[in-house]
């Protein structure tokens, strides 16, 4: 096992970025263009990924891209990795035996309150499962509603929720409720809750701001929009939220319902 320390990769008055090399552990499931992996950080001293916070995963001969640790710790890391371009293909079709980390980057999402609802469709479980288990391990009593089209696309995430309670939905009701998650959110009523987080394709994020306007609680929302990330630290300006000063990769990845009300206008364009 390699022990070499983590060194500073890029320094700026607010944050510092690290690297680690990781090794591959094992494959935990496949779904339909859909891995879930388990990652052993072979470097010392890399900083621990909090909810909200995202890595640039590394890949040998191919590029660094975002991604979200579905759970970490000072020792592993895992991923869910869906097929989006070559890379994530590559992934998906072999994950890499060996791999590189550099981050965290973003903010950390502080979810606090005595009940909190945490939403997330299909691979935005990635993000939004560690908000989940962080206020469930500080005490909150924490709802996650897990939505995809259909159960094969629903990764096993139940070890990783830190006792959430977890509603599945998917549209075709092969497992859960039969709808979307703003099918089974609506079922729930909202008054109870402290805030709502939230992640998954923009669309769903866009009829959550719409739902919550409505419903008179959009300050309780903070969403993750999806948006094109390149350098991935805040340089180039590639993630910017339309309307706003906020850059994705620097200010989310939970950014505060509100503040994207520009970005809903046009339509909650990802790129
Ligand atoms: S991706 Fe370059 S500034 Fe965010």
């Amino acid at each position: 096992m390699g022990n070499t320390a983590s060194g500073a990769a890029f320094c700026t008055a607010a944050q510092r970025y690290s690297y680690a090399s990781l090794r591959l552990e094992r494959v935990e499931w496949r779904g339909p263009g859909l891995v879930m992996v388990k990652y052993r950080v072979l470097s010392e001293g890399f900083p621990l990924v909090r909810p909200g916070q995202f890595i640039l995963f590394w890949v040998p001969g191919l590029e660094a891209i975002p991604l979200s640790p579905l759970y970490s710790d000072e020792e592993t890391m895992v991923f869910l990795v869906k097929e989006r371009g070559e890379t994530t293909r590559s992934i998906v079709k072999e994950p890499p035996r060996f791999a590189g980390a550099i981050g965290p980057q973003g903010r950390p999402a502080e979810p606090r309150g005595e009940r909190i609802a945490v939403i997330a469709g299909g691979v935005g479980v990635a993000s939004a499962l560690p908000v989940a288990r962080q206020a469930s391990l500080e005490g909150s009593e924490t709802l996650l509603i897990y939505g995809a089209r259909s159960a094969a696309e629903l990764a096993p995430i139940e070890s990783y929720a830190g006792g959430s309670r977890i509603i599945y939905a998917t549209e075709d009701g092969s497992k859960g409720l039969k709808g979307t998650v703003l099918d089974a959110l609506d079922g729930l009523g909202v008054s109870g809750f402290a805030s709502i987080y939230a992640a998954g394709p923009n669309p769903m994020l866009c009829a959550l701001y719409k739902w919550a306007q409505r419903l008179g609680v959009l300050d309780k929302l903070f969403l993750a929009p999806e948006r094109i990330i390149r350098c991935g630290m805040g340089f180039c300006g590639k993630c910017n939220i339309p309307g706003t000063e906020l850059l994705l990769c620097r200010d989310g990845a939970y950014l505060a319902a509100p503040s994207l009300t520009r970005w809903v206008e046009k339509g909650c364009p990802v790129d």
